[in-house]
């Protein structure tokens, strides 16, 4: 049967190479684990034994009694140095032993074990210990309530919200395994532009039905929530968040949630920005919302996320608005509270300079939050994998503490000390048979999910485990995909937003080239507000004789950024206006490095299709034919991008493309 890529990296195939097979039986004769342990091990039991009943192609005994050679044991044990969620995987005297301080540490570490397994590892001395360095490691789903998913590009929810409670999807346990798998451990069940209808008993009654299958796999459940819920579906007349009425109404629904599902995780907020209401509207502030919200958790074990992702008509350069309305309140919000902020200034272009929030605010903990669905990345149908970007992210340095201190030690709150951390990836995920619409979409949850648990991994690494598991371990074919994943987001930028250009995409659909965009409800809603091409040059100036966001940054990192002729010619744009004829340091004009950059970026999704057709003997045929598809349209895009910007930016530029380069027909 072909496969349709439902099982993502968790196919469990019978591993071709019969001497590992062998290797393996021997160390997995029988899985032994406490009956009277809870859900949690008794799932990770299971999967085990799944897992290595396809690699192996043998069943494995479930059993209490101690085991001899060749048993695996899974077993919690009191050891702090794991923290909560961390394992050990040992070998000693031919045994396996799986231990962990609780029992999701161990679900943790099973999962870590089959990766061994189905990445072609030898048991020999196996010998590993893992713990996350990121406490809340979360999908965040912009999922309605009506089934649709704002900027998802992979079919409808998977929450079937109108079957909820009584009917129970299979796919919520598969999406629970998958999570786990990566070591995830919090959900989001609904879009940050939230209903408050999640807040009522009717829904309630659901999510906790949802939250029933994530909780033996370690997913917490938590609810994106709509400000003005009070007024809504509470009946007061205001949402103020310092109204004794408005704080009571709060304290009681929470203590409704948590007595529906007690180890609710917390509530996200997107509040005052693109028109959801929020504390300003009474005259207060981000903190006191966020405080309130906090308050009303009270005793429970949950937290509250604050998003920084706010901008104002008429208030001056985007890039600085966030930091602006959030750096003067570091100190002042509770300790319940995180700020999420994504990862960089404007909203998830192909590249951005790193948040400049990041280092700005070392009183308060901050949830760094990456778009894993590609809503400026082609959506489903470019093939982007995403561990570059996000690895770009989180070894930026922000310069706040010196050198090193890089926004990876922000997140993981070791930079500042704090004791919260977490990390965000707005999900891909929809009820397309594959998951993601396109198969490389998974290699994004894949990796949003590893480098959540360890952001010191290598995006390299990261991609040829998922390739492996997910497509083929043939070295030959692997040689031919893995240098196609990790320059894919290089090549996306080159033929979309090279040299640092942002936000010229179709207006609302996100999709496409739409660079001449001037008029709209907005000057920051058009793309020359971005680009600002004019007879001179391109590029928006914000230096000090500009915007002077720059400013905005430690001076360590500002450095980086601040001279036309230093700066590094993927960010030039994003800070300078350079003219047209102006040298860079790559030797060749801005006009001719543009357009150089669109044609080559173009060309290079040729090559992807040509690496992609080496790897077919060795791949499933209809996963092959399907990315190879998506191939070609992605191909006849990246020549509408680059026709569509080159020739609107010679209207300026007024100059001949550089020898070589085919003006468009
Ligand atoms: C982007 C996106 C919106 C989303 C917003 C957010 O602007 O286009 O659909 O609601 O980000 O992150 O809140």
């Amino acid at each position: 049967r072909a496969d349709d890529g439902y099982r993502l990296w968790l196919k469990y195939d019978q591993l071709p190479e019969a001497g590992l097979r062998k290797a393996w039986l021997a160390r997995a004769k029988n899985i032994n684990v406490d009956k009277n342990g809870g859900p949690t091990l008794q799932t990770a039991a299971k999967e085990l034994q799944l897992g290595l009943q396809g690699l192996l192609g043998r069943p494995v005994p479930l059993g209490a009694a101690p085991g001899g050679r060749g048993s695996i044991s899974l077993r919690v044990t009191a050891a702090p140095e794991l923290g909560r969620e961390g394992y050990r995987i040992s070998s000693q005297n031919g045994k396996l032993e799986i231990t962990g301080a609780s029992e999701v540490g161990v679900l943790y570490g099973c999962f870590a074990l089959l990766r061994q397994v189905q990445t072609g590892q030898l048991p020999d001395q196996l010998n590993l210990s893992s713990q996350p360095r990121i406490q809340y490691r979360m999908l965040n789903h912009w999922d309605n309530p009506n089934g649709t998913v704002e900027r998802g590009y992979a079919g409808s929810s998977i929450w079937k919200w109108l079957e909820l409670p009584e009917r129970i999807d299979p796919r919520y346990q598969d999406y629970a395994r998958a999570n786990a798998s990566i070591g995830l451990n919090g959900v989001v069940l609904n879009n940050v532009n939230a209903s408050a209808r999640y807040l009522t008993p009717e829904y309630l009654r659901k999510v906790a039905a949802v939250a029933g299958v994530l909780r033996p796999y370690g997913q917490r459940v938590y609810l994106s929530v709509l400000w003005a819920a009070p007024k809504v579906i509470g009946g007061l007349k205001t949402s103020d968040p310092l109204d004794p009425q408005v704080k009571a109404w709060w304290q009681a629904r929470t203590g409704e949630i948590y007595k529906a599902i007690p180890d609710f995780g917390g509530f996200l907020v997107k509040a005052n920005s693109e028109g959801e209401p929020g504390p300003q509207d009474y005259g207060r502030n981000h903190a006191d919302g966020a405080n309130m919200l906090a308050q009303a958790l009270g005793g429970h074990d949950g937290i509250v996320m604050w998003r920084a992702f706010v901008y104002k008509a008429g208030s001056g350069d985007r890039f600085r608005q966030a930091y602006e309305e959030f750096q003067p309140l570091d100190g002042k919000f509770a300790d319940k509270v995180l700020v999420q902020v994504k990862n960089g200034p404007i909203d998830f272009q192909a590249r951005e300079p790193f948040h400049p929030l990041f280092g700005a605010m070392p009183r308060t903990p901050l949830v760094l939050e990456v778009q894993l669905t590609q809503e400026y990345l082609g959506f489903a149908t470019h093939l982007v994998y995403l561990g570059p970007l996000i690895k770009e992210c989180l070894e930026a340095d922000t310069h706040s503490q010196g050198p090193g201190s890089t926004v990876a030690k922000v997140v993981d709150g070791s930079l500042e000390k704090h004791s919260l951390s977490g990390i965000a990836g707005v999900a891909n995920i929809g009820s397309d048979r594959n998951w993601t619409g396109h198969l490389v979409g998974q290699a994004n949850w894949y990796a949003f999910g590893r480098l959540a648990w360890d952001h010191s991994l290598r995006s390299e690494d990261v991609a040829r485990e998922w390739a492996s598991m997910t497509l083929t371990r043939e070295p030959a074919a692997l040689a031919a995909v893995l240098p196609v994943l990790n320059q894919s987001r290089s090549i996306y930028v080159r033929y979309t937003t090279p040299l640092g250009l942002h936000h010229i995409m179709g207006q609302d659909i996100h999709y496409g080239p739409e660079p001449w965009l001037a008029r709209s409800a907005r000057p920051d809603w058009t793309a020359v507000y971005y680009h600002k091409a004019d007879a001179a040059g391109l590029g928006f100036d914000r230096t000090a004789a500009g915007s002077d966001a720059l400013a905005l940054y430690a001076p360590g990192a500002r450095q980086r950024w601040a001279n036309p002729a230093t700066c590094p010619p993927d960010y030039l744009l994003w800070f300078h206006h350079v003219g047209w004829g102006q040298q860079l340091s790559t030797g060749r004009t801005l006009w001719d490095e543009l357009t150089t950059r669109y044609y080559t970026g173009t060309d290079s999704v040729q090559w992807m299709q040509r690496q992609w057709e080496q790897a077919k003997p060795a791949l499933d045929p209809a996963l092959h034919a399907d990315v190879a598809a998506r191939l070609c349209i992605q191909h006849r895009e990246a020549q509408w991008w680059r026709d569509a910007c080159v020739l609107y930016f010679q209207t300026f530029a007024r100059r001949p493309l550089p020898p070589g380069l085919a003006p468009p027909t």
